[in-house]
């Protein structure tokens, strides 16, 4: 690798996935004034999600991270944020509760605009259009002219991204995240399903011991860690120019930031060790995350570790498994044994959803949720076997009231996808699909405590 790293060192490498723009001149204008514009994000606060992770990375917390597959333009509406928030806050406090640890919260959210495919074009009928590549990219519209990449998304996804982080830091200190309303956090179209008392049993325990701590004087009005709380951006860090010209020096430590959002990963069609994904992800500081899939070998893994991590920093590499459900066991101990014989610190943590990917019968992209839970609960067996930290779960999941996963408690069927499917790219979890996931890791995180407590055997 390359010693020198600068922001545009990525450039003289290969690189895939990324748009064919029609006027480069247009392009380099874009970025020039994307340049100039202001951070999203602070380093201080990226430096602060790394210390966090690297919590988690040593078994003393887990990392919650989800949102859309895609943001989009069209679907920039304040209640779907607040709603997102709502769900994500109910999925931390059950895990929470559970695991009694901190969950760091991390959101696929304010940045989550550009796409990998699996092709480059796309057809319908007898016409052949190039794929949507997110928003940030072209139009999802089956549309010859809106299919062509136009740089002026790029400042429109910046525009977007800023906005949504102002609601969301309102969210998170203004109140509405204080612990004291655990209970309004659950939306209404959750409050008739079956997973609605349960988290009322939970939220009624948190408001006794919030009853408890005011009679001791400690109260939402006096503590801070009461009445807010921390709520990151993450995005797939895909549209490197964009990336570039939101790259900058922090004042204060003098080291290269990606600013448009707390924490990047590098996705599994990007994460060749000598291409331009990984060389532009190894200069910033932030801290990172890489997707792996199921080609990736042992030696090709820990190469991967020292271009990303190389002075082995704890928090700076999370590593995102997702194999799916019948192949997690069989691929994900090997990648676990070298890490752990090579002493390397990193997040492990579970995407059940990129693996478990299906086309229904109706022609719909779908995921059964009982695959996306079956991949969660081998994640974790095999963490209690390897005697490592099941350290977080990844997952696309909305506020919204959709149907793009089959099964859960209400069992939507391949023939009600078309109801409500929404998505930009691929199917989400529902609300009451994510609650209904938190109180399963929850199950888990509380074996892993109990193991780790002493109180079973390790095979247990
Ligand atoms: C994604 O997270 O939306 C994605 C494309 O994932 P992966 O890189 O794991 O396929
Ligand atoms: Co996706």
């Amino acid at each position: 690798m390359a010693a020198k790293w600068t922001p545009d060192s990525w450039r003289k490498r290969p690189v895939d996935q990324m748009p064919d723009y029609p006027d480069a001149d247009a392009v380099a204008a874009v970025e020039a004034r994307l340049a100039s514009f202001p951070p999203l994000v602070f380093a201080g606060e990226a430096r602060r999600l790394t210390a966090k992770l690297a919590e988690v990375a040593a078994g003393r917390g887990f990392l919650l991270q989800g949102g859309d597959c895609a943001e989009s333009f069209a679907e920039h509406k304040a209640d779907n944020i607040r709603d997102f928030f709502r769900v994500f806050l109910q999925m931390a406090v059950v895990l929470t509760y559970a695991a009694s640890q901190p969950v760091v919260k991390v959101g696929r959210i304010a940045g989550q605009f550009a796409k990998p495919r699996s092709t480059p074009s796309e057809r319908i009928g007898e016409v052949e259009l190039p794929s949507y590549r997110g928003d940030i990219i072209n139009d999802i519209a089956f549309d010859e002219a809106g299919r062509v990449p136009d740089p002026v998304r790029m400042s429109m996804a910046y525009r977007q991204s800023a906005a949504t982080l102002n609601l969301l830091r309102a969210f998170a200190t203004g109140g509405f995240a204080g612990l004291d309303n655990v209970r309004q956090w659950m939306l209404s179209f959750v409050e008739t399903s079956p997973q609605a008392a349960r988290y009322q049993a939970l939220a009624d325990r948190i408001l006794e011991a919030l009853d408890f701590m005011r009679a001791c004087g400690v109260d939402a009005e006096s503590s801070y860690e009461i009445r807010t709380t921390d709520l990151y951006t993450s995005h797939e860090a895909l549209l490197l120019g964009y990336e570039q010209a939101l790259t900058r020096i922090d004042s204060i430590s003098g080291d290269w930031y990606a600013t448009s959002g707390h924490m990047l990963w590098v996705g599994d069609r990007t994460r060749q060790r000598d291409h331009g994904h990984v060389e532009f992800c190894r200069g910033i500081r932030n801290p990172i995350g890489v997707k792996i899939g199921p080609s990736i070998t042992p030696d090709e893994l820990m190469r991967l570790i020292d271009v990303l991590n190389p002075a082995d920093e704890p928090g700076r590499l999370t590593l995102i498994s997702r194999f799916g459900a019948d192949r997690i066991e069989a691929l994900l101990p090997p990648l676990v044994r070298a890490v752990s014989r090579e002493g390397r610190s990193v997040v492990w943590s579970c995407d059940p959803m990129h693996g478990n990917t299906i086309k229904a019968a109706t022609g719909f992209k779908t995921r059964p949720f009982d695959r996306i839970l079956a991949e969660v609960d081998h994640f974790f067996s095999v963490h209690r076997a390897e005697g490592t930290h099941a350290g977080g779960l990844h997952v696309e999941m909305t506020g919204q009231n959709v149907t793009e996963c089959t099964g859960g408690a209400r069992e939507i069927t391949e023939e009600r996808l078309s109801d409500r499917y929404h998505t930009h790219c691929d199917p989400r979890l529902n609300a009451e699909q994510a609650i209904e996931m938190s109180f399963l890791v929850a199950e888990n995180l509380r074996t892993e405590r109990r193991v780790r407590n002493g109180g079973l055997a390790a095979s247990a």
